[in-house]
């Protein structure tokens, strides 16, 4: 099938490279000269484990090409829309200019029976909206919405073998064509049984914020667990691994720390709460705002771990942070609760020197102010305190017997509890996990 992509960002590269690698004829779309010029040449932008080898191997089939030219599109029977949707500057809301530009642009470009096909995460309603503007366009053209629900780190994987398919599409003959595009270009996941919900467009659009939703829920649940232990004494861990054997519950997502963040649970929980007023029904997910604040709280709690478990005043300190991704396998630092953390103790004053296997880069351009090294040895080298943001599997298997013989002193925080407590006391450290002794 010949599909185009418009976006090609981390979902959209990821989402063209994968539907050529099953077989389609894809042309991935986007306005940014270098990262077109950097795709073609089968470099990704961005750290994506397994996308630069099928990158290469759709790119040798002949199978994928990429393009800044919104006209390149034409003669593709489905057009994926898979641009960001930001949160508005000064606003919860979220930013719909580019999913609208997509589309506007798109327009010229259709045949009739062509299928464009929502993958950004929006309001709902926003499908109902562009629908009405497909269809003034006269063009033939229609929509449907399928959300994504990749993870960053296993981007490719969730694309080739999604757990689900959500399909939202009008009703009547309209749709059932629809559906039978949608089953083609994901024949290959089809053909494993893949649970597929065929809905409406609300539900589709509601499907994935209400997963974001829950997911992030279930970290600050975790999370609020996390303070009630540190003032009572408990340890969240255990306490997570005893609740999480009750299978209603589940272990998954249950692991308290510095937090959630990346480039779609805060603003997804956001944009939720501000599309539910405008719809007058904001006292339905007013929880999420609670979510939010016990999530931003838990930053700042690790922040003042580290001030408090400083032998020195904190401008006086050198303080080591590993981990600036807002997950590990990810170079992504929107919204990272690692990099506020590095920020929040610079603007304190100390001396931050930090450390991440793939996260610098971005991390620089966004804030030059703290100092960076790819070394984890020049990290610790002289520190205070050393404090753990992003569980990279470099960091978890640092041997504290190792790292005793670079500090200054002996003084972790986890803020992913991630750690063996007991062996790096053995060690005589001073360790200090969220919400467990
Ligand atoms: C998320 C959803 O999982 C995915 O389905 C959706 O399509 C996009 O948003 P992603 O942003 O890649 O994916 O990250 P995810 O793996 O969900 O982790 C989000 C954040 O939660 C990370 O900062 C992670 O460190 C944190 N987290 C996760 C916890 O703090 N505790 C946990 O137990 C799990």
């Amino acid at each position: 099938m010949k599909i185009s992509v418009i976006g090609c960002g981390y979902l959209g590269a990821v989402h063209a490279s994968a539907m050529a690698e099953l077989g389609h004829e894809v042309v991935g779309i986007d306005i940014d000269e270098a990262k077109i010029a950097a795709l073609s040449a089968g470099r990704t932008p961005f750290f994506e484990p397994g996308l630069p080898e099928v990158l290469t191997s759709a790119l040798a089939t002949g199978r994928l090409r990429f393009s800044t030219e919104i006209a390149e599109a034409k003669g593709a029977e489905v057009h994926f829309v898979a641009v960001g949707t930001p949160q508005k500057k000064g606003s919860y809301a979220a930013d719909l200019r580019y999913v609208d530009a997509a589309v506007e642009a798109l327009l010229p470009h259709l045949n009739p029976g062509d299928l464009i096909v929502g993958k950004s995460t929006v309001p709902v309603g926003t499908a109902a909206r562009l629908a009405a503007v497909i269809e003034a366009a006269q063009t033939g053209g229609s929509l449907a919405w399928n959300p994504e629900f990749l993870r960053e780190g296993f981007a490719v994987q969730d694309t080739i073998a999604p757990d689900r398919l959500v399909y939202g599409v009008p009703a009547g003959p309209i749709g059932e064509r629809a559906v039978a595009q949608l089953n083609e270009v994901y024949a290959s996941a089809m053909a494993t049984g893949t649970p597929l919900v065929v809905t409406d467009y609300a539900t589709a659009e509601l499907v994935k914020v209400a997963a974001n939703a829950f997911l992030a829920t279930k970290i600050s649940f975790i999370n609020a667990m996390a303070e009630i232990a540190e003032v009572s004494g408990a340890d969240v861990t255990q306490l997570a691994d005893a609740i999480g054997y009750d299978s209603r519950i589940g272990r998954r997502f249950l692991n308290a720390g510095v937090g959630f963040g990346g480039g779609c649970l805060p603003k997804d929980i956001r944009a939720f709460t501000a599309r539910a007023e405008e719809l007058g029904r904001g006292e339905s997910v007013a929880f999420l705002k609670e979510v939010d604040a016990i999530n931003l709280r838990r930053r700042q709690r690790v922040v003042d771990l580290t001030v408090s478990a400083l032998d020195r005043p904190v401008h006086t300190a050198k303080v080591a942070v590993l981990g600036l991704s807002f997950k590990p396998h990810s170079d992504d630092v929107r919204d990272s609760p690692a990099l506020d953390v590095a920020v929040q103790l610079r603007g304190l004053g100390a001396d931050v020197v930090a450390t991440d296997p793939q996260a610098i880069q971005n991390s620089r351009s966004r804030h030059p102010q703290i100092s960076y090294t790819p070394d984890i040895d020049v990290a610790l080298r002289g520190a205070d305190a050393v404090v753990l943001v992003t569980e990279w599997p470099e960091f978890k298997s640092i041997d504290p017997e190792w790292a005793a013989g670079l500090v200054n002193t002996r003084t972790i925080i986890d803020g992913r509890n991630t750690l063996d407590a007991t062996a790096w006391r053995a060690t005589g450290w001073k360790y200090y996990g969220l919400g467990r002794p």
